[in-house]
C-alpha cells in the first residue's frame, strides 16, 4: 500500500512527537536546516595537543582551518603567500595597490571609507556556516542589496536600445504571461492537466498574480510602475504604458529579472560593514602569530612519518616540518609548486579549468540615488560590461563605488582588451544606461582573478579538460547572468571525487572541494572537513600506537 509524504510525516510526529516529526522533515529536505552556526569537528578537545599541522593559503578555507585546529589544541602555522589575510576575499580602499602578473600596477584613489570587494561581495542568508563564523568573531554585517525593482534593463538589439526599469519588466512580463494562461485556460486546452474545481481557482489566481482585469486582460498596472509620480491635491499619477510580449521576449531581459531567484542570491543578503575583508582580518586576529605572511609555498613534500613544505619568508627560503598538510592553495597556483601529490591528484590540477571573473569599478557621485531612486542592487545589460551593481553600504552620502562589468573574462573579447579599453567599455555600459552620467565616473580600478598572482583564476570550472566536459555544463558561467558556477560539479567527473579524499597526510581544502564553489561557505565548509579529516586520522594513528603498545613484547 502506498503512503503519502503527509500521511508518513504525520505518523512519525504521532509516534515521536513533534522533535522527532522536525528531524524528518530535515532529513527529507523540506526544511532548511541550520541558523547561522559553525558546525563543530567531532573530536576530543585538546586532542590536537602535540600535533603539528601546516596549513597552506590563508585564504577563508585555510583561515577556517587554522580556527578549527587551534580550537582543538594543534600545534597549527599557516603559510600565506601575500602580506594580507582572505585569499580572493579582497577589499580595495585608497592607497591599495592592484598588481598583477605581468607587473601591471594600479594604485587607488579613492576617499576614505571607499572600497570595492573585488571578491565575494554577498552573503546569502542561507550560508550558516560562514555568517555563523561572523557572528562568532563579532563581524558586524549590513544587509547587501542584490536586487532593486527601480534598476535598469537594457539591449541595444530591443526596444531601441531603450532601457527598462526592473518592476516594469517583471511585472508586464508577469501580465501578459498570466493573461495568455488564463485564455489557455478558459478555452479549455487545459482541461487534461486541470480538475475542474482547480479551473476557477487558477483564474482567480491568476486575476491576482497578473493584475488582469475581470475579462482576464493585462493592461498595466501600478505594480509596473508610473511614468508620473502621483501627487497632493490633483496631482493624480500615470501609470507606465505596458510594454508588449513581443518586445520583452525580443529583450530577453529574463535571465537578468530571474536572477535573485537563484537560491544563493535571494533576499535577505549580507555584507559585513566597512568590506568584505572584515572577516580575514577577525580570524587573522584570532590566529595571532600562528599566521605568516610574506611565505610563499615553494615545494610540498612528503616525509615517512609526516610533510615537509618549503617557502620563502620574505625572501629567505625556510623549511617547516609537520604531521598533517592543510592544502588550501587553488588548484591552478598547485601546478607550478613542486609537489608530492600522487599522479590522480596532478591529473586534476593539470586539467581543470578556471573561471576568470573581474570586476571593474569606479567612484562616481551617486547619481543612480539622487537621479534614479535606485539603492543597491543590480542592472543587467545584454551587450557590453554587464551588471552594474550599486552599494549597499554609504547610501544618501554624496559619492560611492560602483562596478560596471563583473563577468568571466576567459574566452570573451572584452578579456584581451588592454586595461584602459576596458574602462572604456565599462563606461560605456554606464552611459547606455544612464546617458549623461558616463563622464562622471573616476578613478577605475580592475581586478583580473585570472592576472592575479597566487590565484591566477577566480574559481573552478571543470574538473577535467575542455573535451571531457559532460554535455549541458556551462563553459563560461557568467556571472552577471543566471548562469551557476556550481554547474561545474555536474559533471560526472572522477576529479572531484579524487580531491575530496585525503591523500595521505595531505589534505585539500577550498571552496573546489565543496559543493558550494564560488561562495565563502563552500570554502568554510571546506576547513572544517578538512580539520575532521586530520582530527580521524590522528585519533586512528593515536589507537594503532595504542594497540602496538599492547601488544608489543614486554
Ligand atoms: N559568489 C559569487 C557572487 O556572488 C559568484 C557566483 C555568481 C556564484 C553567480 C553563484 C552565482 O557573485
Amino acid at each position: 500500500m502506498g503512503i503519502t509524504r503527509r500521511d508518513f510525516l504525520s505518523r512519525v510526529g504521532q509516534a515521536g512527537g513533534y522533535s522527532a516529526a522536525f528531524l524528518t522533515m530535515q532529513g527529507m529536505g523540506l526544511m532548511e536546516a541550520q541558523p547561522a552556526r559553525t558546525q563543530a569537528v567531532e573530536a576530543a578537545a585538546g586532542s590536537g595537543k602535540g600535533i603539528k599541522v601546516v596549513v597552506l593559503g590563508g585564504g577563508i578555507a585555510g583561515l577556517v582551518s587554522a580556527y578549527e585546529l587551534c580550537a582543538l589544541g594543534y600545534d597549527t602555522t599557516v603559510l600565506e603567500a601575500r602580506e594580507r589575510p582572505g585569499g580572493r576575499n579582497y577589499s580595495v580602499r585608497g592607497g591599495d595597490k592592484v598588481v598583477f602578473l605581468d607587473g601591471t600596477t594600479q594604485t587607488c584613489s579613492w576617499e576614505t571609507g571607499h572600497y570595492q570587494n573585488f571578491g565575494p561581495a554577498r552573503l546569502p542568508s542561507i550560508h550558516p556556516t560562514i555568517l555563523g563564523y561572523c557572528k562568532k568573531l563579532g563581524v558586524e554585517l549590513q544587509v547587501e542589496v542584490n536586487m532593486t525593482n527601480s534598476a535598469f534593463l537594457q539591449n541595444d538589439a530591443a526596444n531601441n536600445g531603450k532601457p527598462v526599469i526592473m518592476r516594469q519588466a517583471v511585472n508586464d512580463t508577469r501580465g501578459h504571461v498570466s493573461e495568455l494562461l488564463m485564455k489557455s485556460v478558459k478555452q479549455g486546452a487545459l482541461d487534461q492537466e486541470m480538475a475542474a474545481e482547480d479551473r476557477d481557482r487558477m483564474l482567480s489566481f491568476l486575476r491576482t498574480y497578473g493584475s488582469l482585469d475581470e475579462a482576464g486582460k493585462y493592461n498595466g498596472g501600478d505594480r509596473a510602475g508610473y511614468a508620473k509620480l502621483a501627487g497632493a491635491g490633483d496631482e493624480s499619477g500615470v501609470l507606465s504604458q505596458p510594454l508588449d510580449m513581443h518586445t520583452l521576449l525580443d529583450c530577453s531581459f529574463w535571465q537578468g529579472m530571474l536572477f535573485d531567484q537563484q537560491f544563493d542570491m535571494q533576499a535577505t543578503m549580507f555584507q559585513p560593514v566597512g568590506g568584505m575583508d572584515r572577516i580575514p582580518y577577525a580570524f587573522a586576529k584570532a590566529l595571532g602569530s600562528s599566521v605568516k605572511y610574506n611565505a610563499p609555498v615553494t615545494e610540498i613534500r612528503k616525509t615517512a612519518k609526516g610533510v615537509k613544505i618549503g617557502y620563502k619568508q620574505d625572501g629567505a627560503p625556510r623549511m617547516i616540518e609537520a604531521d598533517y598538510c592543510i592544502c588550501a592553495l587553488p588548484l591552478t597556483i598547485l601546478r607550478s609548486v613542486p609537489n608530492d601529490f600522487g599522479a590522480p591528484y596532478q591529473k586534476v590540477f593539470h586539467e581543470c579549468t578556471y573561471a576568470n571573473a573581474y570586476k571593474v569599478a569606479w567612484e562616481s557621485r551617486r547619481f543612480w540615488e539622487q537621479d534614479y531612486n535606485i539603492y543597491g542592487g543590480l542592472e543587467f545589460v545584454n551587450t557590453g560590461c554587464s551588471p552594474i551593481w550599486f552599494p549597499s553600504a554609504g547610501m544618501f552620502s554624496h559619492k560611492g563605488v560602483v562596478v560596471s562589468g563583473y563577468t568571466d573574462e576567459s574566452s570573451s573579447p572584452f578579456g584581451k582588451l588592454p586595461v584602459m579599453a576596458k574602462f572604456d567599455e565599462s563606461r560605456k555600459s554606464i552611459e547606455r544606461l544612464h546617458p549623461g552620467r558616463g563622464h562622471e565616473l573616476e578613478k577605475p580600478m580592475y581586478v583580473g582573478w585570472g592576472k592575479m598572482p597566487y590565484n591566477e583564476g577566480s574559481w573552478i570550472r571543470s574538473y577535467v579538460p575542455n573535451e571531457q566536459r559532460a554535455p549541458g555544463v556551462a563553459v563560461a558561467p557568467q556571472t552577471g547572468q543566471a548562469q551557476h558556477p556550481t554547474q561545474a560539479r555536474t559533471e560526472t567527473n572522477t576529479g572531484y571525487e579524487t580531491l575530496i579524499q585525503p591523500d595521505g597526510r595531505f589534505i585539500v581544502a577550498g571552496d573546489h572541494v565543496s559543493h558550494i564553489v564560488a561562495w565563502q561557505e563552500g570554502a568554510a565548509l571546506s576547513g572544517l572537513r578538512a580539520v575532521q579529516q586530520v582530527a580521524d586520522q590522528a585519533k586512528a594513528a593515536k589507537l594503532a600506537q595504542a594497540g602496538a603498545a599492547t601488544n608489543a613484547p614486554a
